[in-house]
């Protein structure tokens, strides 16, 4: 580990000692007889950790502490003490000393110490310093993630940004789908040119097709005006397509002309207007199952997934869970001016173990309605949603079984309780079961459960 620590001793070769000890483990190091200009020297040399004598002839330890936690707060402040001073030792560390060793100084002790404290200091800047890239990097989109899964969607998210590739993302719904696009969007050379969207769900194919190439007047019964489509509102820009695996597959095998051709025509014109845009698209199937049952072009597919972006569900990022739960109580508090001071560890807790099948939208929407009814300035239980909460009791205390059903009655209750916690999903409750997903399907049947 790399650190720039700062040894002050009015006795220089105690000073020295300890400097050749931390150097012997690969720290840099200088020392220093007196307090005097500690805060300059911090700046000037970048000082990461301070040693300091807690009692010196001409400056104290304390007013040196009190001094950097004022002036320097980032670094931090390890204090050697005698052991008539171990109460003093004790009442610095509340003022913001790191940790404090004992005279005579034990060389391992020493650097078993300035590693933790080390350590501790470069796992919170390293969390500063990503928030810092967050905000500046995405917001305005208000991606909030700090998974493993998360940063590798910020990773995926930083390379592509820049290009003008066709993007895939897939996704349960209520996981960010759009919110990445945007991103993409935004981060990109495009970010100030258009961003046009398209929802392929709930719209007739006619409609479809003159919302995304656009239409001359007369060209189909309803069209008493010339049109452009979305393709053209997105030129120079990004189309989102969203919910593409509910394109009828005429319209899909237009749209992969258009991709390929870099060219649309208008329904109903013989004019060609070359287009240059890049897509994104999103869905909440499984794509490459369509593709299967023959509802989804293979081809389209194969050109869409070149770079697919796979957002986990929420219950497979645990971790985000809170630090979403807190953008959003700050979120909301703000918008419907209230003051949420904090949320109850219960309440947290429940939270934190519900399923959320509806992913971050849920969450959000969740937290929203509790800020709204809370009173008192505290979430707590009795704001969570009913549902949640209920869900998240039958979890915890599980389905009694009394003496007197059968086995059978019992698998069915099981199947049932595991399938509601889930919010329906019928692979994470085989998973739950510890069966396999057909082996489910066959007995839901059975049980009259679909
Ligand atoms: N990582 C995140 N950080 C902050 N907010 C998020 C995050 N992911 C999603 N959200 C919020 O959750 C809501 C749902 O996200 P979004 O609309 O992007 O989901 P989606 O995957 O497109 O869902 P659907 O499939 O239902 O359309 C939005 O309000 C979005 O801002
Ligand atoms: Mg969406």
């Amino acid at each position: 580990m790399d650190a720039n620590i700062l040894i002050i001793d009015d006795e220089k070769d105690q000073a020295e000692a300890i400097a050749e000890s931390l150097r012997n483990v690969g720290y840099t190091c200088s020392t220093a007889e007196s307090g005097n200009k500690v805060v300059d020297i911090i700046r000037r040399d970048g000082i990461d950790v301070v040693i300091t004598d807690l009692i010196m002839h001409d400056i104290d330890g304390m007013k040196i502490l009190k001094e950097i936690k004022e002036k320097a707060p980032d670094t931090e402040v390890i204090l050697i003490t005698g052991h008539g001073t171990v109460e003093t030792a004790v009442i610095s560390m509340q003022k913001g000393a790191a940790t404090y060793l004992l005279k005579p100084v034990n060389i391992n002790l020493l650097r078993v110490a300035v590693g933790k404290v080390v350590e501790k200091q470069n796992i919170v800047r390293s969390n500063i310093e990503l928030h810092k890239q967050l905000e500046e990097k995405f917001a305005f989109a208000g991606i909030v993630g700090n998974s493993q899964q998360m940063h590798r969607i910020f990773n995926i998210l930083k390379q592509i940004a820049s290009t003008t590739a066709t993007v895939l993302v897939v996704g349960e719904s209520g996981t960010g789908k759009e919110l990445i696009a945007r991103a993409i969007h935004y981060n990109g050379p495009r970010k100030n040119n258009p961003f046009v969207e398209l929802n392929s769900a709930a719209i007739s194919e006619t409609l479809l097709e003159s919302e995304l190439f656009g239409h001359e007047k007369g060209s189909f019964t309803g069209a008493a005006y010339q049109r452009k489509g979305k393709f053209e509102y997105a030129n120079n820009g990004t189309l989102f397509l969203d919910e593409i695996g509910d394109m009828p597959l005429t319209t899909q095998a237009k749209l992969l002309r258009v991709i390929e051709d870099g060219r649309i025509v208008r329904i109903g014109s013989n004019e060609t207007i070359k287009i240059d845009v890049r897509i994104i698209a999103a869905t909440n199937k499984d794509l490459g199952a369509l593709v299967k049952e023959g509802k989804f072009r293979e081809d389209l597919y194969f050109r869409f997934n070149v770079i697919c972006m796979r957002l986990p569900p929420l219950r497979e990022r645990q971790e985000d869970v809170f630090l979403l739960m807190d953008t959003f109580i700050k979120e909301f508090s703000k918008k419907n001016g209230k003051k949420i001071k904090d949320i109850t560890p219960e309440a947290r807790k429940i939270l934190f173990r519900y399923n959320w099948p509806g992913n971050v939208r849920e969450l959000k929407n969740c937290i929203e309605s509790m800020i709204v009814f809370n009173q008192n300035g505290i979430l707590d239980i009795n704001d969570i949603p009913e549902h949640i909460y209920k869900s998240n009791k039958t979890a915890l205390t599980g389905p009694v079984f009394p003496v007197g059903i059968t086995l059978e009655e019992m698998e069915k209750e099981l199947m049932k309780n595991t399938l509601a916690y889930v919010g329906g999903n019928r692979g994470e409750t085989a998973r739950i079961l510890g069966i396999g997903e057909r082996t489910l399907y066959r007995k839901l049947e059975k049980y009259n459960l679909k």
